[in-house]
């Protein structure tokens, strides 16, 4: 098996649809004056700025898997702490006043246990914020699905794919539930206005496509992509004036401990 690292440039097309959610999510964080967070799968830091803006005085950590990504964040700033970790073994060093997590938990399986020892590693009266996409059912991800269904690399494809990788809202309720104070939960479709040509697989080629294509020759590669691209076309088709509107649905959960 061979992955490739996240392309942490491709990514960051986009750069204010991908941040908007980002600050959604930290405009419900009700703490005021936190002394440690982290920012579980920091990507290239553009969200962790954020974070620094608004509590200049904590100590906040980025934390990502990803050598790319962290070698962009660390460029960003120097006033955050950056840590390479793999989010499956990494523990927090101190329980937290804020853990934020944006648009990373859906790479991580087992959330009926991932979630409750995320909550280990916040404080008393601390946050667990976390935003991940709910776009699964849309056709920029089912159509990934029908080209592997429907090619010769199915069965070499399939332990790569994230078909279903988040839960329903009410069974997110049920797993913080009982180790939280309140908890506050909401989705969020953003109508994205796109520019560029075919620009929802460009979207998802930084993300839900990159750990297919990393299993494929060139040639099947580019195979893959035309047929996905035929797909989306007709799902999203560009608009007179050249933009393609993606509609995007996201979850949100701000659980206080
Ligand atoms: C879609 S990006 C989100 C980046 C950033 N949070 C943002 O809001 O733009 C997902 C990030 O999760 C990271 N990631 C995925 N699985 C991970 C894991 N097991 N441990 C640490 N980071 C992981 C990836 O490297 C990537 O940077």
């Amino acid at each position: 098996m061979t992955t490739s690292d996240w392309n942490a440039t491709l990514y960051l097309n986009f750069g204010n649809e991908r941040l908007r959610p980002a600050l959604d999510l930290l405009a419900q964080i009700p703490t005021e004056d936190p002394k440690l967070i982290y920012d579980l799968g920091c990507g290239p830091g553009n969200a962790t700025v954020f974070l620094q803006q608004r509590w200049p005085n904590a100590r906040i950590v980025g934390i990502d898997s990803s050598a790319d990504m962290i070698e962009k964040a660390q460029a960003v700033s120097t006033d955050i702490e950056w840590q390479l970790a793999d989010l499956t073994t990494w523990r927090a060093d101190a329980p937290a006043d804020v853990l934020y997590t944006n648009a990373t938990l859906h790479w991580l399986d087992d959330h009926e246990t991932l979630f409750p020892s995320l909550l280990d590693a916040v404080k008393p009266g601390g946050v667990l914020a976390i935003q991940i996409p709910n776009n699964f059912s849309a056709p920029s991800h089912t159509s990934i699905a029908g080209v592997v269904r429907e090619g010769p690399w199915q069965e070499r494809l399939k332990p790569f794919q994230r078909e279903h990788p988040v839960k329903e809202m009410g069974e997110y309720y049920q797993i913080l539930r009982p180790h939280v104070t309140s908890l506050n939960m909401w989705e969020t479709i953003y109508h994205q206005q796109l520019e560029g040509e075919d620009p929802v697989v460009t979207w998802t080629m930084s993300t839900m496509l990159r750990p297919l294509l990393d299993q494929l020759s060139e040639a099947e590669g580019a195979s893959f992509v035309e047929d996905y691209r035929q797909r989306v076309r007709k799902a999203y088709p560009q608009q007179p004036d050249g933009k393609t509107i993606m509609p995007f649905k996201r979850m949100f959960m701000i659980a206080i401990k």
